[in-house]
């Protein structure tokens, strides 16, 4: 899971009991050999979908961390390839890492906060993966409201998630455990670190979008195995098109 050049344990315990962006300030440059940087697998393949080289004029990356899908998106973009994050030290990795990404479109990292973010109507394209867990059930709705506000008419919203779990399978008990970790850490410890596993499933998102106005598209087996249970969400801003 953790490649030899990931975090010590005790790294990763001291990340955790600091705020969100002090915890993703360490974390930054070790963060690429960790499990919770998006695959590319996942990232090419859903770049793939979208569309063809210099289809659109601007992409956003919401919450881009070290620039994972920011790498992919500069592929499809021809005049802008933004990535907005919280943590200013994932935001040099991720100057570093798309430097010099395929394509033509001038990277921007910027500081922000995904529920307040600082575009209106500049994006065809908004991606957002791996970060759903750190907003909260009622912050949903926020975000997705962030993200319309983001795109342009006609834009798209893709990401990846995963359909409701039922209580009873099994596979998920490690993250029910994980979960049930983070209530205790954050009744106990301040500042809060909100990471919940297991949220804005296909079935939540898909309501929250549509009730903003999207036409929403769920993709299934786009994502190659061990990830082909999962889906990939393309909703449009308006009717598609
Ligand atoms: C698990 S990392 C995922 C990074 C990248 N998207 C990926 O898939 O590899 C989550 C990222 O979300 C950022 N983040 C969390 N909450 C945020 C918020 N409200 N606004 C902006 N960035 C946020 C963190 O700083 C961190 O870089």
């Amino acid at each position: 899971m953790f490649q030899p050049d990931g975090p010590t344990f005790w790294e990763l315990l001291d990340q955790s009991l600091c705020n969100l962006e002090d915890g993703y300030d360490k974390l930054a440059p070790k963060f690429d050999a960790t499990p919770f940087r998006t695959p590319d697998v996942i990232l090419e393949a859903v770049s793939n979908h979208l569309g063809g080289e210099q289809s659109v004029d601007s992409t956003l990356d919401m919450c881009c961390g070290t620039g994972a899908a920011m790498y992919w998106n500069r592929r499809l973009a021809r005049h802008r390839n933004v990535g907005l994050d919280g943590s200013q030290g994932m935001l040099d990795q991720a100057a570093k890492h798309c430097a010099n990404a395929p394509g033509i479109a001038p990277n921007e990292c910027v500081k922000g906060d995904a529920l307040a973010p600082p575009f209106h109507e500049e994006f065809d394209l908004v991606t957002c993966f791996g970060a759903f867990g750190h907003f909260l059930p009622r912050e949903e709705k926020e975000l997705v409201a962030g993200v319309k506000q983001c795109l342009k008419p006609g834009g798209r919203f893709a990401y990846v998630t995963h359909p409701e779990i039922s209580k009873f399978d099994v596979k998920a008990l490690p993250y029910r455990l994980f979960n049930a970790a983070m209530l205790v850490r954050n009744a106990v410890i301040d500042p809060p670190f909100v990471m919940y596993y297991l949220g804005f499933t296909t079935e939540t998102s898909t309501a929250l979008l549509e009730a903003e106005g999207f036409t929403v598209d769920v993709q299934t087996g786009i994502l190659p195995a061990p990830f082909s249970r999962l889906h990939m969400v393309v909703a449009t801003k308006g009717d598609a098109q």
